[in-house]
């Protein structure tokens, strides 16, 4: 018996992968994806994406928010960028080296996707700005700007080099962030962040915000030495310690000159 159940064992083995390449449909990467959902993400998030609450505390915290209808594109962000799964409830998950497979993660969103209707993964000619002329780009910079400067500088700051929040938590700098993840930040809210639905932020939009962010990172530091552009508080607390080391020295160099030692000897 035993070795029949090894011999059965061993076929379904080698039969199974083949299988599963043959099928490519999504009830097999639905079943995958709720595979790795169970495994990783269901003591915090529920067997079912039903979100668990903590009965104790103020009600504000939670081991995990429901996930029914936030999406696929939430989904491929939170794991793409390495932010799910959390390691620890309660405090904002940094974007780190992603854990899964670009497989597991899109049977992971396909997943979720079941759970309730929500915004799907974005396609490269979404957010892509590659297909753009000069004329275009030059034109969608001007424009993103003017969204990013509405909707995005209170928390990102003006250079979108990120920011802190209250509660402990900060904004990212977007300097790293890829394409496809700007559109999916736009596109689902992470943490306290806005959404910008694509009602609120058309698609074209959200590609012209991505070109004026990708122009931010090429920008020379117009003023020799950048201070990090971390706005325009610090900066000035710099300045004014930069003058206090300047009156300084030149008082410095005014006890020391050879008039005042002259004289002192002449006291002398
Ligand atoms: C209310 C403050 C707030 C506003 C307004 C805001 N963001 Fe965010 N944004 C955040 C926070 C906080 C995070 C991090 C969330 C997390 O890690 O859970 C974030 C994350 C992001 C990320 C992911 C960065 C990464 O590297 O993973 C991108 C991209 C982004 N925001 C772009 C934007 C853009 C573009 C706008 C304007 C259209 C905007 N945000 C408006 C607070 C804000
Ligand atoms: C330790 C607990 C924990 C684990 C494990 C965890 N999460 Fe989360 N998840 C959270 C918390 C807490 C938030 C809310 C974060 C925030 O708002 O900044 C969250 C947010 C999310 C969101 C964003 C929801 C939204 O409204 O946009 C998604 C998607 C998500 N998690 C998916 C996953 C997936 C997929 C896994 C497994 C690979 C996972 N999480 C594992 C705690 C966890």
């Amino acid at each position: 018996m035993a070795l029949g159940l090894l011999a059965m064992g061993g076929l379904y083995a080698a039969f199974a992968p083949a299988q599963a390449d043959e099928t490519t449909s999504t009830d097999a990467q639905v079943a995958q994806g709720r595979e790795l959902f169970t495994v990783n993400c269901s003591t915090c998030h529920g067997l079912n994406g039903e979100g668990i609450k903590l009965t104790d505390g103020d009600g504000q915290d939670q081991m995990g928010p429901s996930l029914v209808g936030v999406g696929a594109a939430a989904v491929d962000f939170q794991v793409g960028t390495g932010r799910m799964p959390l390691t620890q409830p309660g405090q904002q998950g940094p974007a780190k080296q992603t854990v899964f497979t670009d497989e597991e993660r899109e049977a992971i969103a396909a997943f979720v996707a079941t759970l309730g209707p929500g915004p799907a993964i974005p396609n490269e000619e979404d957010y892509s700005t590659a297909g753009m002329s000069d004329e275009e780009r030059e034109k969608a910079i001007v424009l993103g700007g003017q969204i990013f400067l509405a909707n995005c500088t209170a928390c990102h700051n003006f250079d979108g080099a990120g920011g802190a929040m209250p509660r402990g938590g900060y904004a990212p700098s977007l300097h790293d962030t890829s394409p496809k993840h700007i559109y999916e930040a736009l596109l689902t809210g992470p943490g306290p962040m806005d959404k910008f639905s694509n009602g609120n932020i058309s698609p074209d939009d959200k590609r012209a915000v991505i070109a004026y962010i990708e122009s931010i990172r090429e920008e020379p530091e117009a003023g020799g030495f950048g201070l990090g552009a971390v706005g325009p508080v610090a900066e000035g607390l710099f300045t004014w310690l930069g003058i206090a080391v300047l009156v300084g020295i030149a008082t410095w160099i005014a006890a020391h000159t050879t008039r005042t030692s002259k004289k002192k000897v002449e006291e002398a």
